[in-house]
């Protein structure tokens, strides 16, 4: 088993508007932004606040025809992805393909805050969308 998972990284929450949801979970919850960075290979503005030694990330589609905006057109806003942070992503998924996983990535790609990234499909991960962080 070469998947090894260290910690929650982030939960991924889909919103329509962005800056008007930092400000309710800034208030609401009484926390602060610490980074903020558009990704543009997947279309959408991300904001995290830091949880612990995770984050919550609320993501904001850049157009209808990102992942982010497909799913808030079907499904609406709310819980989009979770996250767990793995050492090595790339051992991760070969794993996770040798055990018959669905992946939307076969290979790691940069992600935000110079991370490697993959998703694992939804189908194999009881309806959860699945990413893995790999921190830089
Ligand atoms: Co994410």
């Amino acid at each position: 088993m070469t998947i090894h998972l260290l910690d929650i990284d982030h939960v991924g929450i889909a919103v329509e508007d962005l800056e008007g949801s930092v400000e309710r979970y800034r208030t609401l919850l009484g926390i602060e932004p610490v980074h903020r960075e558009r990704v543009e290979d997947q279309g959408v503005d991300e904001v995290l606040f830091a949880v612990g030694s995770s984050f919550i990330q609320l993501l904001g589609a850049i157009g209808p025809d990102s992942s982010v905006g497909r799913s808030l057109a079907t499904r609406g806003p709310g819980l989009h992805h979770v996250a767990y942070r793995v050492r090595d992503v790339a051992a991760a998924l070969e794993d996770l393909s040798a055990q018959g996983a669905g992946l939307v990535d076969r290979v790691p790609r940069q992600g935000s805050r110079d991370t490697l990234i993959a998703f694992v499909h939804p189908r194999s991960m009881g309806g959860v969308l699945v990413e893995l962080v790999q921190p830089g």
